[in-house]
């Protein structure tokens, strides 16, 4: 229970990743508020975990919708300890296919939404001394072929992730990044594009090689860790949980 009386928001929490970090945090003892754009899903993952968790519509790409579940947050629960920013959307294509439509929406969701997630938090984070755990990925530390807008909004986060680390370490804020590799979601369930070298993307992606994907719970566990106080010297780190991808 080493997070036993926080409060702590987690994005994307109707599926994969996020339900994962949802369900370890309440395990873990905090009281959660927890938002998708997924209403029905999200509100049924709160149900599943039961009173500790809250749930609410939220679409991080919308800066007045961010703001509203950290508002929302701080007068149910009176402050807020731990934001996890975890929404996110792939968008796997040939660079030439990747229109601007389709780039906005990856850089939308995936990079410009944490920064909405953390503009709105930081304050009561000061005030409570909190934590931030981003997801990134091993897409944010290394290139992934067919993944451009994909890998530039990764990468846009771990910058953001150790720019903030440095803004706000006199304040007692936290804040790192998970990177991980492939873990078995509905996000890689995704049919990939026909019209793409695919063992180019299998060659990046060493997790194949021990034919194995991390389990979410896998990545869960790593970002429980770097919200609690177990972690209290760790701040700026993008930390891959990547079965070894990304380590040469
Ligand atoms: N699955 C992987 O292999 C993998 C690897 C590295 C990083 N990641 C990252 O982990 C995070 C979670 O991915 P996942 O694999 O669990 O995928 P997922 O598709 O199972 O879950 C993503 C969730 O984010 C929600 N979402 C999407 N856009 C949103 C928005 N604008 N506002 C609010 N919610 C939104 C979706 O509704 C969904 O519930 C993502 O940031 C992803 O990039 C995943």
């Amino acid at each position: 229970m080493r997070l036993q009386d926080k409060v702590a928001v987690v994005t994307g929490a109707a599926s994969g990743i996020g339900m994962a970090v949802a369900k370890k945090l309440a395990t873990e003892g905090a009281k959660i508020v927890i938002g998708d754009r997924n209403a029905a899903g999200v509100e049924a993952v709160a149900d599943g975990i039961g009173a500790a968790a809250t749930a609410m519509a939220l679409d991080v790409a919308d800066e007045g919708s961010a703001r509203a579940i950290i508002d929302r947050t701080v007068a149910l629960h009176g402050g807020l300890d731990i934001l996890c920013n975890i929404a996110g959307v792939l968008d796997f294509g040939r660079f030439e296919d990747i229109d601007r439509r389709r780039w906005d929406r990856v850089i939308s969701v995936n990079l410009t939404g944490v920064y909405h997630m953390c503009h709105a938090a930081m304050p009561h984070l000061i005030e409570r001394r909190g934590a931030i755990v981003n997801m990134a990925s091993a897409a944010g530390l290394v290139g992934v072929p067919y993944n451009s807008a994909y890998s530039a909004s990764k990468h846009g986060v771990v910058g953001l992730t150790r720019a903030l680390a440095l803004e706000f370490s006199k304040e007692g804020v936290r804040i790192n990044a998970v990177c991980p590799g492939g873990v078995k979601t509905p996000m890689v369930q995704q049919a990939p594009p026909e019209n793409i070298d695919w063992q180019m993307v299998m060659r990046s992606a060493s997790w194949l090689d021990s034919g194995e994907m991390a389990e979410p719970e896998d990545i869960a566990d790593t970002v429980a860790f770097l919200a609690s106080s177990d972690a209290r010297r760790i701040t700026g780190a993008a930390f891959p949980v990547d079965g070894g991808q990304t380590a040469g």
